[in-house]
C-alpha cells in the first residue's frame, strides 16, 4: 500500500521545502501532475521543476501526465528523474506506443481513466502496464469533491487483477481525503493520491500516517475463492 501526497496542492513559492516535507513523512511516492492549458484547462509545471526538486528527496516520482502531447515529454521527465509516468487512456490509438515508450526508457508505466470514460477502455492494457490510476475527480484541479460514481471502476481494475495473475498496483486521484479513502481501500485501491488533505495538514507526516491507518483498517482483501484460482 501506498500513500502518494500530490504536489499540486504544496506552496508553489517554496517547493523544495514542501518536497522536504514528503521526504520526512513515511509517503511512499509523490505524485507529481502535469496540466498543459490544453487536455486539461490548467498548466501546472514541467521536467525543469521535477528535475530541480530531485535533490531534494530519493522519494519514488509518479508522474501523472495530464497532457495531448505526452510523446515529445517522456525522455525530458525521465531524465528529470521520474520513476513512473503515466498516460490517460482517452489518447486513444497512441496509447500503446507511449507505454512502450516509458518502458523502454527504464521506467514504470502507468495508464489513467477519467470519470466519464468506461473502464472497459483499459482492458487492452492490462498486462502492458504496472500502474492503473482511477480519476476520482474530473482532472484539472485540486481541492475537488470526489466522484463516488468512480468506485466500481476500482472494484473492476482489482478483480480483473486477480482473475488474471497480474500486479498492477491500483491508484485513486481526486478528492481522496480521510474519509473517501476508506472508501477507496475497500473498493481495492492500494495506491491513495491526496492534495489537499496532506499537504493542507501542518504536519504532513501525522497525516500520511493518519491515511495509512484508514486504509489499512478497511483494506479489501481477495476472497478465498479467488485466491484459489491464480
Ligand atoms: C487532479 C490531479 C490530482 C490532484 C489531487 O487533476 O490529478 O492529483 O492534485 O488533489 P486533491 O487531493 O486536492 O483532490
Ligand atoms: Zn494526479
Amino acid at each position: 500500500m501506498r500513500i502518494a501526497p500530490s504536489l499540486l496542492a504544496a506552496d508553489f513559492a517554496k517547493l523544495g521545502s514542501e518536497v522536504g516535507r514528503v521526504d520526512a513523512s513515511t509517503a511512499e511516492w509523490l505524485h507529481l501532475d502535469i496540466m498543459d492549458g490544453n487536455f486539461v484547462p490548467n498548466i501546472s509545471f514541467g521536467p525543469a521543476v521535477v528535475k530541480a526538486l530531485r535533490p531534494f528527496t530519493r522519494t519514488f516520482f509518479d508522474v501523472h501526465l495530464m497532457c495531448s502531447k505526452p510523446d515529445v515529454l517522456l525522455e525530458p521527465f525521465v531524465k528529470a528523474g521520474a520513476d513512473q509516468i503515466s498516460v490517460h487512456v482517452e489518447l486513444g490509438s497512441s496509447v500503446n506506443s507511449l507505454l512502450w515508450r516509458i518502458k523502454s526508457l527504464g521506467v514504470k508505466a502507468g495508464i489513467v481513466i477519467n470519470p466519464p470514460t468506461p473502464i472497459e477502455q483499459v482492458l487492452p492494457y492490462l498486462d502492458k502496464v504496472d500502474h492503473i490510476l482511477v480519476m476520482t475527480v474530473n482532472p484539472g484541479f485540486g481541492g475537488q469533491s470526489f466522484i463516488h460514481e468512480a468506485l466500481p471502476k476500482v472494484q473492476r481494475v482489482f478483480t480483473w487483477r486477480m482473475e488474471r495473475g497480474l500486479s498492477y498496483t491500483i491508484g485513486v486521484d481526486g478528492g481522496v481525503d480521510f474519509k473517501t479513502a476508506g472508501e477507496c481501500s475497500k473498493a481495492g485501491a492500494d495506491t491513495f493520491i491526496s492534495g489537499t488533505s496532506l499537504f493542507g495538514k501542518r504536519k504532513l507526516g501525522d497525516g500520511v500516517r493518519k491515511m495509512r491507518e484508514l486504509v489499512k483498517a478497511s483494506q479489501r482483501r481477495p476472497t478465498k475463492a479467488a485466491t484459489h484460482r491464480i
